[in-house]
């Protein structure tokens, strides 16, 4: 009788505990993450600023919807103190939000995901984050997607978000990279060969919308370690014969910091829906400078027009000619009578009429020359070297 009881006793006993365990994880499995992180910010407000304002902590979803984004975010479900004063130390996701940039994009027009990137419609940190590859199409670019891109600046990611609005100014505060790589755009002359923006030359791709590319249009096959689009333009910008062998794209042995930028800005040049409203400098356009249209209409008008007119300016000065060249990307023509023949073993004539390497490229997509006009390069060519002995012949008892 006294063993039957107590055998009745560890029965029950083992049920209730089984009942307990099966009600901990029901509880837990069903109770969202999000309202532990409500729980949890309470009673941290209550600690610091006393039950009162404690009460006035949102509790349920909490989301900031933007019509004319399209957009739902729901980051605010757990970052609660977003626009609170006071937790700028507190831990994430209840810390303040940086001051500044709020105040020019408030939180109520631009939402979270507009810089962030992220799920906006999602409630766990898991989801909403999506930085785990299933979901890789828009990750928050934080922490750790700098680090799987090896970018040691975490905030560097996320300009190409800012870009997407920013991408007609010349310069943006606080768009460190962005900023870089626009100026390397200039002074490398890429749009010698790329249409950017509307301007620009056809030897390359087009580049505006460049950004939209899928990672499946890249080949992989000549990349070691990581395979992502991000990794294909760092490698291609090191050095792009690396990734195309036949490229005319040239080396400019640019370093870490700069392949990582242009990278950054390359991918931040994808079509976007967002209202002009929310597109400052578009009105602007990304057209020359009014000292850069002064100084071509300078060139125009002496004797070396011809070289401005067909283009060439664009990647040759002729120093003989007072032809400036911005990108300088091929030699200075005023040597290239006698430089053809070093370097390619063949006359001017030849070389103009039957052309190698980058000149190849350049006459068969970018500048048609008809014969005609094949004659006056070789004319100018010679003209520019003549004038170039002349001014070495004057310059020369001087120099004595
Ligand atoms: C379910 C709760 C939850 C939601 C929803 C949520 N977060 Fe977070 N978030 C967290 C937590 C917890 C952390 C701190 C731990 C961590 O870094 O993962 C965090 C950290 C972050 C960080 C800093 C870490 C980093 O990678 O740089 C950013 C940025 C961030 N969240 C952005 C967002 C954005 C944008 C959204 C909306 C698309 C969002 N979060 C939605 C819980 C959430
Ligand atoms: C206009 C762009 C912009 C918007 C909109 C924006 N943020 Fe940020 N956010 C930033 C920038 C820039 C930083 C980094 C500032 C700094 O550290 O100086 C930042 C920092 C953060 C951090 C800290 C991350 C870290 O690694 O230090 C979190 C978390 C965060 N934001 C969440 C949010 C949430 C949630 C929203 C929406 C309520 C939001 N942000 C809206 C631009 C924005
Ligand atoms: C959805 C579009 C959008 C995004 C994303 C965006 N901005 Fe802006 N930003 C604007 C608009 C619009 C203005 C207001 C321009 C004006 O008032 O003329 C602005 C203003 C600014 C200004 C002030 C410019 C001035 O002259 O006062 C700075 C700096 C700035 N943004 C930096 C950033 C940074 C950094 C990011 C990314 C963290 C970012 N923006 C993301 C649209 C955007
Ligand atoms: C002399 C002409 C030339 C110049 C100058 C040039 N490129 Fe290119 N670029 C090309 C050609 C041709 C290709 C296509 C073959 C290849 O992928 O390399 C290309 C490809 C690219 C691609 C890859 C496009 C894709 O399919 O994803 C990017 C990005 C790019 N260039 C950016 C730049 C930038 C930025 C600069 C300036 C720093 C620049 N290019 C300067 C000729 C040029
Ligand atoms: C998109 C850039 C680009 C344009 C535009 C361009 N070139 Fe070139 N050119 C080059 C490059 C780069 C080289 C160097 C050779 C190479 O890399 O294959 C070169 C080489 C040359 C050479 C050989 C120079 C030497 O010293 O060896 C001549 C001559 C020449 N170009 C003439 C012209 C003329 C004439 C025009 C206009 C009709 C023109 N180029 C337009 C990029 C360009």
């Amino acid at each position: 009788m006294k063993g039957k009881n107590l055998d009745t006793a560890w029965v029950s006993a083992l049920s209730i505990a089984t009942l307990l365990v099966a009600g901990y994880l029901y509880f837990h499995y069903f109770t969202p993450e999000w309202k532990g992180h409500q729980a949890e910010f309470r009673n941290m407000v209550e600690q610091r600023f006393g039950p009162a304002r404690a009460a006035q902590v949102p509790s349920g979803i909490q989301q900031v919807w933007i019509p004319q984004l399209n957009r739902t975010d729901r980051c605010v479900t757990c970052h609660l103190g977003v626009e609170w004063k006071g937790l700028e130390r507190a831990p994430e996701p209840y810390r303040s939000h940086p001051k500044g940039i709020l105040e020019k994009h408030p939180v109520a027009r631009y939402g979270c995901t507009t810089c962030h990137g992220g799920q906006g419609y999602a409630v766990t940190a898991e989801a909403a984050h999506a930085t785990e590859i299933q979901h890789w199409e828009s990750p928050v670019l934080g922490k750790q997607m700098a680090r799987m891109y090896s970018v040691s600046n975490r905030l560097a990611l996320l300009e190409t978000h800012c870009n997407a609005c920013h991408r007609y100014e010349r310069e943006t505060k606080g768009l460190e990279y962005i900023n870089h790589a626009r100026q390397l755009v200039r002074d490398k002359g890429c749009r010698a060969c790329h249409a950017i923006n509307g301007r620009g030359g056809v030897i390359g791709p087009n580049l505006t919308r460049i950004g939209e590319q899928s990672a499946e249009q890249y080949e992989y096959s000549r990349l070691s370690g990581r395979q992502s689009v991000f990794a294909w333009h760092l490698a291609h910008f090191k050095n792009p014969k690396q990734m195309a062998a036949e490229s005319v794209m040239p080396n400019f042995n640019f370093g870490s910091k700069d392949s990582q930028a242009l990278t950054l800005l390359v991918m931040s040049w994808k079509p976007n829906d967002y209202p002009p409203e929310y597109l400052p400098g578009l009105k602007f356009g990304d057209f020359p400078t009014q000292e850069e249209i002064e100084k071509e209409q300078r060139m125009l008008s002496g004797e070396g027009a011809f070289f401005v007119k067909k283009g060439c300016f664009i990647c040759h000065e002729v120093s003989s000619l007072g032809i400036e060249s911005a990108a300088k990307i091929g030699p200075d023509l005023a040597l290239a009578v006698t430089d053809v023949q070093s370097r390619f073993g063949v006359t001017v004539d030849d070389f103009i009429k039957r052309p190698t390497g980058t000149m190849a490229v350049v006459l068969a997509t970018q500048i048609q020359l008809t014969d005609a006009e094949k004659a006056e390069v070789i004319q100018k060519l010679q003209l520019a070297y003549q004038r170039k002995r002349e001014q070495a012949a004057t310059a020369a008892p001087s120099a004595k």
